[in-house]
């Protein structure tokens, strides 16, 4: 694939099927929806609305850091504050498919529905790639961003029609298409980051104050690992408690995984030998969060292991 004419005849395409119409995207700040929020301002300029919403689910300071992003690429995003509606649909729920559906359901039913009726848009624009339709079909994946597989017809549903520019690329070809429009690599080769975000990693159920020890403890991981050159790196918070020791008192605390793999396309995957020095700093630093008291790093390839918790 040749990226210049991928961008132009992608361009060509979104501008004959929108005409004089409004689209919407919703951007995550990974890589797909980066790039096809470039896509389509490039496409249909003020057109084309782009929207951050913020579902209480994101690593720290995360929709800050995508719509300062964005604005210094020129393209406005609008933050759409939806973080009740998405603590109040997970509230209670342990079950790892049901978690994925009720942010999937609250997604779509509730937050896209509103988006679409405010914007009075008749496109949805979506970065699912390839490898997430062949995914899908082979039934190992329930993946997010496929309406249909959540038994919605868009444009019944909602007189909307989905877009999908990037659905014959793989991941390499979206990175090349992102370098190709002059994304910065902090985006384009960006790790992998789950669409349910933080809430694949904490096992259980999802409460304010998990979210942020698991945000907490990914910080730490993600600074202490930059640079290790490694596929992936996460923190996961267990649905337990251990006894230990903080200040001469015992005290039942929290749990936190770290993993940390290697791999090129995640369908399988290695643990990555990091240096013990490295383990024992994110260890102890991970452990001076207040009440986590144990730190363990994950030996489980995939398989018999995924990657995420949930
Ligand atoms: P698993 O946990 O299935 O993850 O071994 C494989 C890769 O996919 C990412 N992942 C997701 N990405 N939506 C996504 O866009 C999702 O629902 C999702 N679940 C997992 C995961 O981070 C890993 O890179």
């Amino acid at each position: 694939m040749d990226s210049k004419v991928f961008v132009n005849e992608q361009i060509e395409e979104i501008r004959k099927t929108v005409g004089k119409g409004i689209a919407i995207n919703a951007l995550s700040g990974g890589v797909d929806s980066s790039v096809v929020t470039l896509l389509g301002h490039r496409a249909l300029g003020a057109q084309m609305k782009t929207f951050f919403v913020d579902n209480a689910l994101m690593r720290a300071g995360e929709p800050q850091r995508i719509v300062q992003l964005f604005a210094s690429l020129g393209i406005p995003v609008q933050n759409v504050n939806a973080r009740q509606e998405f603590l109040a649909a997970l509230k209670g729920i342990s079950d790892p498919e049901k978690k994925r559906q009720a942010i999937t359901d609250t997604f779509y039913a509730k937050v896209f529905v509103r988006l679409v009726r405010e914007t009075k848009a008749h496109f949805l624009m979506h970065g699912t790639i390839l490898t997430d339709i062949e995914e899908t079909v082979a039934g190992i994946k329930r993946q997010h961003n496929i309406l249909s597989q959540i038994g919605i017809k868009p444009e019944e549903a909602y007189g909307y029609a989905v877009l999908e520019p990037l659905k014959t690329l793989r991941k390499d070809g979206v990175r090349a298409v992102a370098a190709e429009l002059g994304l910065p690599s902090e985006i384009a080769r960006r790790m992998p980051f789950p669409g349910p975000a933080l809430a694949a990693r904490i096992v259980g159920d999802v409460t304010e104050e998990k979210l942020d020890l698991v945000r907490r403890a990914t910080a730490i991981v993600e600074e202490e690992l930059a640079d290790c050159g490694a596929f992936q790196y996460l923190a996961v918070l267990l649905n337990d408690y251990a006894t230990g020791i903080r200040n001469n008192k015992r005290e039942f605390g929290r749990i936190i995984v770290v993993r940390c793999i290697e791999s090129t396309d995640a369908r399988t995957a290695t643990v990555t030998r990091l240096p013990w020095e490295k383990l024992e700093k994110i260890c102890r630093r991970i452990t001076d969060i207040p009440g986590v008291n144990r730190c363990l790093y994950d030996l489980t390839p995939k398989p018999p292991a995924t990657v995420e918790y949930v």
